[in-house]
């Protein structure tokens, strides 16, 4: 199975996911400050998986003896949108030791409770997957991005492990293009028949009726269901509405915020221009461009026909503050 990082002699091993798939190369860390230049810079990304790297990250600063509150703070900051990274660094800050083997089996737990979580999330959802559809999908949300499996991607994944013969459209996302580089190298590992599509022809494959429905992962929830997920999910939810096709969330309990009463509250991230200006580094747009780069958006859940966790498939009208946590 893909993995995203990996615990080894002590250090931190994690796959550079900003070079993927052309170049499969671990970078070894041992600070809590690097582990979050490392999440910030997106050598890891995907809510889980940066939860989960920013729990092994107080190990690292537990081994080597740093100021834990420090280290925390520093991961925090890293990244504003997921809430899967506070959900794991407050497991951290409960646990109330210093100890790194105490802190270090955290980490493990919150790794190994995820990719079990994203097990019951790709078996629950399939249960929606009919024979033969075609679904729509947006960003990475594989085994790259949690501890394996996957939320979305997982879905996918198990209605085809199930022998259903599905086919997949997978958005590029841009700017980042976590769907043409990372889903399409999933789909690719597993055999899953697809065709990667550039964002703007989602619409145009709906009204044709080649979408049956569309599934997306979640970047934090709230307790009406409003949930931010990768820039153009929205746009996706929308289309999906007006087309009269079922519109999917799957996502993993740590990943609700109920403490958040709608989607208006949830931080979203802007990134740096360059993501926009720049592909792989080569410069296009006229220097000095102007550019917004949200790297998040808000779908309402009355917009969501289901949202898929690991403890059920939950419709409309959403109430999660009392359902989850
Ligand atoms: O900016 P990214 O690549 O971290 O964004 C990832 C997403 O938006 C995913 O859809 C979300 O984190 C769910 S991953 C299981």
């Amino acid at each position: 199975m893909l993995k995203p990082l990996i615990w080894k002699d002590g250090t931190l091993e994690m796959l550079d996911q900003r070079i993927l798939p052309h170049q499969q190369s671990w970078i070894s860390y041992s600070t809590a400050d690097s582990v979050a230049e490392g999440i910030r810079d997106m050598v890891v990304r995907g809510a889980p998986a940066i939860g989960i790297a920013a729990a092994y990250g107080m190990a690292l600063a537990a081994f080597s003896g740093a100021d834990l509150v420090e280290a925390d703070a520093v991961l925090r900051a890293s990244r504003p949108t997921a809430v899967n990274l506070f959900w794991a660094l407050d497991r951290i800050r409960d646990l109330r030791s210093s100890e790194p083997e105490v802190i270090l089996a955290e980490a493990r737990s919150i790794e190994s409770e995820d990719l079990e979580m994203n097990l019951s999330i790709g078996r629950n959802g399939a249960q929606l997957i009919p024979h033969g559809a075609n679904i729509m999908t947006i960003c990475n949300t594989g085994a790259l991005a949690t501890a394996g499996h996957g939320t979305a991607l997982g879905v996918i994944r198990s209605a085809h492990q199930e022998g259903k013969q599905i086919h997949v459209w997978s958005c590029e996302t841009r700017p980042r293009q976590q769907g043409l580089r990372l889903t399409a190298f999933e789909l690719m590992h597993d055999g899953i028949p697809f065709h990667s599509i550039s964002d703007g022809m989602a619409a145009s494959l709906m009204v044709a009726g080649k979408v049956d429905c569309v599934i997306a992962g979640a970047d934090r929830i709230a307790a009406n269901g409003d949930t931010a997920n990768k820039i153009g999910t929205y746009m996706l939810a929308v289309l999906a509405n007006h087309h009269g096709i079922p519109f999917y969330i799957a996502a993993p309990s740590s990943t609700f915020d109920p403490t958040l009463p709608d989607g208006s509250h949830i931080p979203i991230e802007e990134r740096s221009a360059t993501e926009i200006t720049h592909i792989e580094d080569v410069p296009v747009a006229p220097e000095g461009c102007p550019v917004f780069n949200p790297g998040f958006d808000v779908s309402p859940g009355e917009l969501i026909s289901y949202i898929i966790t690991e403890k059920g498939n939950f419709a409309p009208p959403y109430n999660f503050r009392d359902i989850l946590k």
